[in-house]
């Protein structure tokens, strides 16, 4: 077993490597299969961008990424589909269970998205990134080469908001930061300290994940990949690996109504201008430069200070476990309690073992919130829409504007990342101890199912009880989405081939 073979980059898609700042304008096509033969034959020679680095740096960029209903509409072997995760193989839209669990009830249920459930369930996306100017004449190349095989069903057009959410925060910040050397140990006992390191296995199928474990995915006899595409499985080197460099890609389309949130903002802190920034940064977590609430030493953020961009991230909540400079169920603190395995202490036996049966009480909080390390999302998500237009005052932002995010998240496990976080995190209304609240960015708002609410919002203080926003309307709306598998390049070269259409 080569257990520690290097990463084939030139296998790996670029998304998993690159966010493309540099390529401002993109659009993702939402594909149909017309002609599965066609398709195929396009898919065979697609010019799909590498994970290799580009010097100089590309000018336009491109990436398949296939659902389950494209795998069979591909007319892929039904036992070859089944090998993939089984919520990638349901779907996203594909029951009453998940909406609930994921939060797509009332507004943001499936049966009224724009794209993604019953026979809007796209087949392909075909991601396409281009220095400004050059999108026009990229995507017109891409639709004449797939024509004969797909029928578009949605363009998803995204906007260049110069790096900022349409709220107003700058966003793309916080990134787990991928081992592609291969140097973090493999873990198979507690982590006691937070690291912003993950093992490659967490986003890259093929490789091992942070429990030193390899994520399921379609492993292959031989016979049936006889032109020898696959690279071989690093655990299994008598199989291909079909998953192998590559990931699972989530895609949720989020409506953002930025009138209502600095309104709602505006009417609990009763028209104070000063007070609505400092409320709006509590539920993000983060001021609008940026700026975390929870400083790298510990200490509160200086007010006047100008953010140093590499600062920005090299924080934990330790120094903060009541949440007195960023609100426990603030929006980054509920995405990433940067929390450790066991709840920070001295170190030494004795104490470990207290620890970890809970005795500490200082740290309850942080108990109740599972280790980070299996839980994290590599973000690369587009906005849409004109966002607030800076001229205005936040309350004067016209209504009913169509603008958002197109949340875009890779991971090697859509249950225990993507699934996990949804769930748990952000509609959770029982986050680190808190009650009768979900995430103040993204909840819907509608009682938990043990009839609780969920529309509040707590903030801390030192002296007193918490400060406790309620009421809270929804600002953000689910309007469409998907789980596709984003593939290794040789393996989507596979798919294209009659050999995975099995027997
Ligand atoms: C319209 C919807 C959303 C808005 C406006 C939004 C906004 C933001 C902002 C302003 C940040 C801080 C910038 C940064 O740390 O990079 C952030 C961070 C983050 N968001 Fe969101 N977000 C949205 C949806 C989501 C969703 C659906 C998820 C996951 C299910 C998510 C996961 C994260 C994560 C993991 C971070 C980084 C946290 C950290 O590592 O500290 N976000 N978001």
């Amino acid at each position: 077993m080569s257990q520690n073979r290097s990463v084939e980059l030139d296998d790996v898609q670029g998304l998993m490597r690159f966010g493309y700042k540099h390529l401002t304008e993109a659009c993702f096509l939402l594909l149909h299969v017309k002609d599965p033969a066609a398709a195929r034959a396009w898919l065979a020679q697609a010019p799909v961008t590498s994970a290799v680095k580009a010097d100089p740096l590309p000018e336009t960029a491109l990436h398949v990424a296939l659902t389950s209903e494209g795998l069979r509409a591909l007319e892929v072997a039904p036992d070859l589909l089944t090998r993939f995760s089984d919520e990638f193989v349901a779907g996203m839209a594909s029951d009453a269970a998940r909406a609930r669990r994921l939060g797509d009830i009332g507004a943001n249920d499936p049966r009224g998205w724009k794209w993604g459930a019953g026979e809007r369930v796209p087949h392909v996306a075909v991601l396409l990134y281009a220095r400004s100017g050059r999108l026009a004449a990229w995507e017109q190349e891409i639709e004449a080469q797939c024509g004969a095989g797909f029928v578009r069903i949605e363009r998803l057009s995204t906007s260049d908001l110069h790096g900022v959410e349409p709220f107003g925060f700058v966003d793309g910040i916080s990134q787990p930061h991928i081992d592609w050397e291969r140097k973090r140990p493999v873990r198979d006992q507690d982590q006691l300290e937070y690291s912003n390191v993950s093992c490659l296995g967490e986003f890259l199928l093929g490789y091992p994940n942070e429990y030193g474990l390899y994520t399921p995915r379609p492993l292959l006899t031989p016979q049936r990949d006889p032109g020898g595409l696959l690279p071989r499985a690093e655990d299994a080197p008598d199989q291909a690996d079909l998953g192998r460099n590559g990931c699972y890609l989530v895609l949720r389309q989020l409506h953002q109504d930025v009138q209502g949130f600095w309104c709602e903002l505006d009417r609990q802190a009763e028209g104070n201008a000063d007070l609505r920034e400092r409320l709006a940064a509590a539920m993000v977590g983060r001021k609008k430069n940026g700026e975390p609430l929870v400083a790298p030493s510990g200490e509160p953020a200086d007010n006047d200070a100008p953010a140093q961009r590499s600062n920005l991230n090299n924080f934990t909540y330790e120094t903060d476990p009541r949440g007195l400079h960023c609100p426990l169920g603030a929006h980054i603190r509920r995405m990433n309690p940067r929390n450790a395995d066991l709840p920070g202490g001295p170190g030494g036996i004795l104490s470990r073992l207290w620890r970890m049966l809970g005795f500490n009480t200082a740290t309850l909080q942080q108990d109740l919130v599972a280790s980070t390390r299996f839980h994290r999302l590599l973000r690369r998500g587009r906005t849409f829409g004109a966002g607030v237009a800076p001229t205005l005052s936040a309350t004067q932002a016209s209504p009913g504007v169509e603008t958002g995010i197109y949340f875009i998240c890779l991971v090697a496990n859509i249950k225990r990342q993507f699934e996990f976080v949804q769930s748990a995190w952000v509609m959770g209304s029982k986050f680190a101890g808190l009650t009768g609240e979900s995430d103040p960015l993204l909840g819907h708002r509608l009682p938990d199912p043990g009839d609780s609410p969920t529309d509040g919002f707590s903030i801390p203080q030192a002296d007193g009880p918490d400060r406790r926003l309620t009421g809270l309307p929804q600002f953000v709306t689910v309007q469409g989405g998907a789980y596709f598998f984003l593939p290794g390049i040789r393996a989507l070269r596979y798919l294209a081939t009659t050999n995975s259409k099995g027997a």
